[in-house]
């Protein structure tokens, strides 16, 4: 008998995204995030046996086509992440991502990241400044992992190496005034000038602090509410899914996620 279809409503018998936690951990404390800001949060590193689960069951649906490796704390302050991330590549993963504060990168480790093959890596730098960078981000300086980015831009082009893909990813704290009028958000000044010598092997993100559910140890700026409740189709939340370090899995921020690595 003949039909059409005119939706697909298939679903991928697992997630599409996998994020996973290496480490809960961090070695700076900044204000806007609730690891930073010594929320009760059970802290640790992934053991290899987590890890080792995880990988067996995204082996199992063989579906997954992006693991993205960070959620709470600082990945790399587990001693076994570029052990994780040649797993997952050994695993035929399409994209591998990470997200850092880059302050543990040290000289030692830049080749080491370009020859992982990691497709993105993404290095926060936040505010409108170098000095509300380190007000910010509690314990980092913008100077030092400003340093260690262009190190690493330096060898990648030396090394004509494809990847990683390199960003800095920018959270600016709204005023009243840009809530009010909806300002679109662009990248500060003070990094593309800094990073003008590197125009087109680096990208940018930006993005306006979240209220987090629950978080009310920060009250000096008004953070935006209103972007936590962004809507997300049951496909979206149905494609993506997170494990913190001891094998928890949560799905809102993965759900925020999407709308970031799809
Ligand atoms: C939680 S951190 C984990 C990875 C790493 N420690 C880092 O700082 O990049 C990942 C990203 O979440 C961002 N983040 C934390 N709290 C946030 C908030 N309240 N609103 C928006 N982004 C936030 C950080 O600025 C950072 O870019
Ligand atoms: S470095 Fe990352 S995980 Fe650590 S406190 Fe800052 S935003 Fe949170």
């Amino acid at each position: 008998m003949a039909y059409t279809v005119f939706h697909d409503f298939s679903v991928h018998p697992c997630p599409r995204v996998v994020r996973i936690e290496p480490s809960s951990l961090c070695n700076l404390r900044c204000i806007h995030c609730p690891t930073g800001s010594n929320q009760d949060i059970k802290r640790g590193n992934m053991l290899d046996c987590v890890f080792d689960k995880i990988i067996e069951e995204i082996n199992a649906y063989n579906a997954v086509d992006v693991v993205v490796l960070y959620h709470g704390g600082e990945p790399f302050l587990n001693k076994n992440i570029f052990k994780m991330i040649n797993m997952l590549r050994s695993m035929g993963i399409r994209f591998i991502k990470i997200v850092t504060n880059g302050v543990l990168i040290k000289d030692e480790t830049l080749l080491m990241i370009i020859k992982s093959g990691l497709n993105n890596i993404e290095f926060s730098l936040d505010g409108l400044s170098p000095e509300e960078n380190n007000q910010i981000r509690k314990r980092g300086n913008y100077y030092q992992v400003a340093s260690t980015i262009k190190k690493l831009l330096s060898m990648k082009t030396d090394l004509r190496a494809i990847t990683p893909d390199i960003y800095i990813v920018n959270t600016q704290i709204p005023t009243e005034a840009d809530i009010k009028k909806r300002v679109k958000i662009s990248t500060p000044k003070y990094i593309l000038n800094d990073f003008s010598n590197f125009k087109g092997k680096i990208g940018f993100k930006n993005t306006y602090m979240l209220k987090w559910p629950g978080f009310d140890c920060f009250d000096k700026y008004k953070l935006v509410e209103g972007l936590m409740d962004k809507k997300f189709t049951t496909l979206q939340l149905l494609q993506s899914c997170c494990s913190n370090y001891y094998y928890q899995v949560e799905r809102r921020c993965c759900s925020l996620l999407l709308r970031y690595h799809q």
